[in-house]
């Protein structure tokens, strides 16, 4: 092997995806484009109740239509075995397709049509007649109801006499935040195909770890699990809510039943209440701190809604337990059961809402104390973990939050609320802290030297649009001190082995410590000089015994947050100007694909503070305009010039020096843009989004109004 300058620097330079043309020439095949001979189409009908049971479905005008092959619902679906766990807890029952009478929310799944072809297939699903039996359902979501319990294995965790602290301190912040129910539709909506080949089913699905999904089929249909292969090569978003899914299990259900293939593939409407959302939120947060704002109280409790098939914890006050100390510090998470689906991972779960409350708490007391919100968040650095008392790997919030300003320009800044003005707006600025976790799960991959002096990577990665492949590739490059043109990459194909998911962040660094394990391992075994074999070498890696080594120690990813908005107080249209974010994310692979993700982080946080929020119907119990017409997101004209810029942060415990950049983007923007609209109007926005009906009632009125 030769060694080259770019190997050696391989990671950290700005790489385009290596399948990037592929995706803009429309060779790159999603799942929901892959033509198997012989396939059928399959239709998923949906529960129009909100609550009540399946008394029949009248299944023979339908199968009388042109093409209709099949109907299964309840009364003559296969029993699945739905008695298990995977690594994220007990199996969805939402998974277990069919298996009972019962409709638990609206958009339950009640039957499958499957039809010669798609147009087929919805049209009888659309004229299948369910008849039900509806109970009264309860969907109303408030975080001050006394039925909100505490779930197991979230109890309190807390240290101190939070009402002493309180007490004690000389200024005290207690207010209440909400969030509403947001929705993570990706692109490309849930679709696979499912074949039985030479014994083997065969399946390709757009999902986040084709082994954890290749798990939840083999357990749901009672298989071996060699006997089961799922690939998702390409995947057009998933933000977490790419797990296993009901479409899934429909096609396999089917495929199964007719030994031919089908497609299932989701609608956008269906996606509203089949892969999971994020929650609404209710939370309190109260500080007490000293006059000159060194906290000595905080105390975040959240609520959030969950159905009543599954527990769902949006985990909103875990960002407490990492950035801020007080003597007393208590953190607390509460449940309210509705009829509802059951919410799921969105992108940053739990820090997304929880920062929002508070950052915001944040900027409430630096008001309240006369201290810059900088300043205030540099005093009340800890030194240690606030409740494990562990220290950190390595901790550069302060590096963000100094950096940033500057970059940003606050140094000028007037403390005094809504004395800028230009025209008819309003102008300010605000600013967030933001902390993530990092964290690596115990992964395999292979690295093989081929006889032509190039190499191949396996690696059960997912590439959920993030440019993992490319990614693999540098680090793989730099590993073995090759050109990243050298190495080719195979990912997503359960049949690669165990390997992280694409989530929580961990996705990249738990990959690029199995892929480097690999190729170092690789180029100890070859010998200088001598020729490769013919089949090539290959060596393989495990990091379990690696990571499993790791000190116990406080490991998260840290940024600041800075927005400039301008605020109409005629017509409560708030604009955000400037954006920028400052992060301590570990080393960065590729440039280029990290500030894209960084950014798009922010764009959903600018999202969450001034558009999202599905409104759900409390007569029918389910979404009120659940598409992308109705469910408002940040488009192109709401989205200011952007900056995002990273601070030299190198894990020290990583191999790679990875840290994971999936999910910190959007943490704390929320919370900056609404510290901005205070700073713009003196008007502080408790709950989100921030309409213009809400900027006009001068941020009163109730949650939900
Ligand atoms: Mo992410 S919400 O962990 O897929």
């Amino acid at each position: 092997m030769t060694a080259t300058a770019e190997g050696k620097s391989a990671v950290g330079t700005a790489r385009v995806r290596l399948e990037g043309l592929d995706k803009v020439t429309g060779a790159a095949e999603y799942a929901g484009e892959v033509d198997f001979d012989g396939l059928a189409y399959g239709h998923l009908v949906l529960s129009t109740i909100a609550r009540g049971r399946i008394r029949a479905v009248d299944t023979d005008p339908v199968l009388t239509m042109p093409g209709v092959i099949d109907v299964w619902h309840h009364g003559n679906a296969p029993r699945l075995n739905t008695d298990f766990s995977n690594m994220l807890g007990p199996v969805d029952p939402l998974l277990a397709l069919f298996q009972n009478d019962r409709v638990p929310h609206a958009g339950w799944p009640v039957a499958l049509v499957v039809a010669e072809t798609s147009e087929q297939a919805r049209e009888a699903a659309d004229a299948l007649a369910v008849d039900y039996e509806p109970e009264p359902h309860d969907t109303a979501f408030r975080g001050d109801r006394p039925d909100a319990y505490t779930p197991a294995g979230q109890e309190d965790r807390s240290k101190g006499d939070i009402e002493a602290g309180l007490a004690a301190s000389a200024v005290v912040v207690d207010a209440e935040y909400t969030t509403p129910e947001e929705y993570h539709n990706s692109m490309e909506p849930h679709a696979a195909v499912a074949r039985w080949e030479g014994g083997r089913l065969e399946v390709v699905d757009s999902n986040q770890g084709t082994l954890l999904v290749a798990g939840d089929i083999a357990q749901l249909f009672s298989l071996d699990p060699a006997s089961v292969r799922i690939r998702a090569e390409h995947v057009g978003g998933a933000f977490g809510n790419k797990g296993t899914r009901p479409h899934l299990v429909a096609a396999v259900m089917a495929a199964t039943a007719l030994q031919r293939p089908v497609r299932v593939v989701l609608t956008r409407r269906q996606m509203f209440s089949l892969v999971g959302y994020r929650p609404p939120t209710a939370q309190r947060v109260r500080l007490g701190a000293d006059p000159d704002g060194r906290l000595r109280a905080l105390d975040h409790q959240a609520c959030n809604q969950t159905s009543t098939t599954n527990e769902y914890t949006e985990l909103s006050a875990l960002p407490a337990r990492t950035l801020y100390d007080a003597d007393a510090h208590r953190t607390a998470h509460r449940l309210l059961r509705l009829d509802v689906p059951t919410p799921t991972f969105m992108r940053a779960p739990g820090e997304a809402p929880g920062s929002f409350a508070l950052e915001s708490a944040l900027d409430e007391l630096a008001e309240k104390c006369g201290v810059d919100p900088i300043e205030l968040r540099l005093r009340n650095e800890p030194e240690a973990g606030p409740l494990s008392g562990l220290p950190f790997s390595s901790r550069n919030l302060r590096a963000c939050l100094e950096e940033g300003a500057h970059r940003f320009g606050w140094d000028d800044r007037d403390p005094r609320p809504g004395v800028r003005r230009e025209g008819r707006w309003l102008l300010g600025t605000g600013t967030a802290a933001a902390t993530f976790p990092s964290g690596a799960v115990p992964s395999t991959a292979a690295v093989t030297a081929e006889a032509d002096g190039s190499f191949t990577v396996g690696v059960n990665a997912s590439d959920v649009g993030t440019g993992a492949r490319t990614a693999m590739a540098l680090v793989a490059a730099e590993a073995l001190d090759t050109d990243p043109e050298n190495v080719r990459i195979r990912i997503a194909d359960s049949d690669l082995g165990p390997a992280m998911i694409a989530g929580g962040s961990m996705g990249t660094r738990s990959w690029a410590w199995a892929v480097s394990a690999a190729a170092r391992e690789l180029r100890e075994r070859l010998v200088p000089g001598a020729e490769v074999p013919p089949e090539g070498l290959t060596a393989r890696s495990d990091t379990g015994a690696a990571i499993g080594a790791l000190s116990a120690k406080e490991r998260y990813s840290f940024a600041a947050q800075f927005a400039e908005v301008a605020v109409d107080p005629a017509s409560g249209e708030v604009r955000v100007r400037r954006m920028l974010g400052a992060f301590a994310t570990g080393r960065i692979v590729n440039p280029l694909t990290a500030r894209s993700q960084f950014l798009g982080g922010m764009v959903w946080g600018l999202s969450m503070a001034l558009h999202e929020e599905a409104a759900r119907d409390r007569a029918s119990g389910a979404v009120v305009g659940g598409d992308l017409a109705g469910y408002h997101i940040a488009a192109n004209a709401d989205v200011p010039p952007m900056e995002a810029f990273w601070v030299d942060d190198p894990d020290p415990d990583d191999p790679v020096g990875i840290k994971g950049i999936g999910e910190i983007g959007i943490v704390g923007a929320a919370a900056a843009i609404a510290n901005a609209v205070w700073h713009a109007t003196g008007v502080r926005h408790r709950h989100l989004p921030i309409r213009p009906d809400r900027v006009l009632a001068g941020g009163r009125e109730a949650p939900g109004a």
